[in-house]
C-alpha cells in the first residue's frame, strides 16, 4: 500500500502546521493532485470547503468512499482531472500541491502551464503551497537503489536514475507485500529552490518563501522536503 496509514496520520499534523504557516485562516481550499485525499479528509473535517482534484479515478473512489461516512455531509466537491487542464476563475484562497505531485510531465512547459492555471484559480491576496523534494537534496543524498519497510512489513525498493544534466529523474518503485510484487515506474523534472521560485514569479505570483518543511525552518542541506508558499 503505497498510502499507509500512518501517512494519513502524518497529513492531519501536516494540515495543522501548514494552517499555522500561512496564519489565515481558508475559505476555499483546493488539494491538487488530491491522491485518496489524505488532505481532504482532515481539512473536511475541519468544515473547510475543499475541492479536490486528481487523475486517478481510482483513488478519487477511495476518497469519496471515506466522504461517504460522514455523518455530516462535508463540503467537498471531487474532480477528475489533468492538473493541466483544471483552471477557474479566482475561486481558491489556498491551493495546495503536496507530496511530490508536481513535476510529472515529460515537458518544462507543462508544467509551467499548471503554475499559471494555479495563479488565475486564486483569488487575489491568496496563496500556493507547493511541497516536493528539491534538486539540491535529491542530487546531495542520491542514492541508486534503496529499500525501505513501510507498514504490515511490506518493502518498497526504489531505484532511480538522474537524466538531462540532473534536471530529470526517473524512479522504479517495486512493492513486496507477503507474496506479492507490485511495480510502478514514473519520471519527475527536479527543480532546485531557485528554479522554482523563478517559475513562481513567471507564472504570474507577486511573492516567494521558500522553507524546509511545513513548520517554516530553513531550506538548507539538512532540508529534506522543499516548500514553496506563493501569494498571489
Ligand atoms: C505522490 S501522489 C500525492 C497525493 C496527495 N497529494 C498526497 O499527499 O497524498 C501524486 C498524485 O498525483 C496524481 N497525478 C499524477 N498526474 C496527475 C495529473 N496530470 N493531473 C492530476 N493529478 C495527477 C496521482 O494520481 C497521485 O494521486
Amino acid at each position: 500500500m503505497l498510502f499507509p496509514n500512518s501517512h494519513f496520520e502524518q497529513a492531519e499534523t501536516q494540515i495543522e502546521q501548514i494552517l499555522t504557516l500561512i496564519g489565515v485562516q481558508p475559505e476555499m481550499v483546493l488539494d491538487l493532485a488530491c491522491g485518496p485525499g489524505r488532505h481532504v479528509l482532515p481539512l473536511a473535517k475541519q468544515g473547510f470547503s475543499v475541492t479536490g482534484v486528481d487523475a486517478s479515478a481510482y483513488l478519487l473512489g477511495l476518497l469519496q468512499a471515506e466522504l461517504n461516512q460522514f455523518s455530516i455531509p462535508p463540503r467537498v466537491e471531487l474532480f477528475q482531472a489533468d492538473m493541466r487542464d483544471f483552471k477557474r476563475n479566482a475561486e481558491f484562497d489556498l491551493i495546495l500541491c503536496l507530496w511530490t505531485s508536481f513535476g510529472c510531465f515529460e515537458h518544462g512547459a507543462d508544467d509551467q502551464r499548471v503554475l499559471e492555471n494555479v495563479c488565475a484559480s486564486l483569488r487575489e491576496g491568496g496563496r500556493f503551497l507547493l511541497d516536493v523534494v528539491g534538486k539540491e537534496y535529491i542530487v546531495h543524498n542520491f542514492e541508486p537503489i534503496s529499500a525501505r519497510e513501510l507498514d504490515h512489513s511490506d518493502v518498497l525498493i526504489e531505484q532511480h536514475e538522474l537524466l538531462d544534466y540532473m534536471s530529470r529523474m526517473n524512479s522504479r518503485w517495486t512493492l513486496v507485500s507477503g507474496n506479492r510484487i507490485h511495480r510502478a515506474s514514473f519520471s519527475l523534472n527536479i527543480y532546485s529552490a531557485v528554479e522554482l521560485q523563478d517559475r513562481l514569479f513567471a507564472a504570474g505570483f507577486s511573492s516567494v518563501q521558500i522553507f524546509g518543511d511545513l513548520e517554516g525552518r530553513e531550506y538548507d542541506l539538512d532540508a529534506d522536503r522543499l516548500i514553496l508558499l506563493a501569494g498571489k
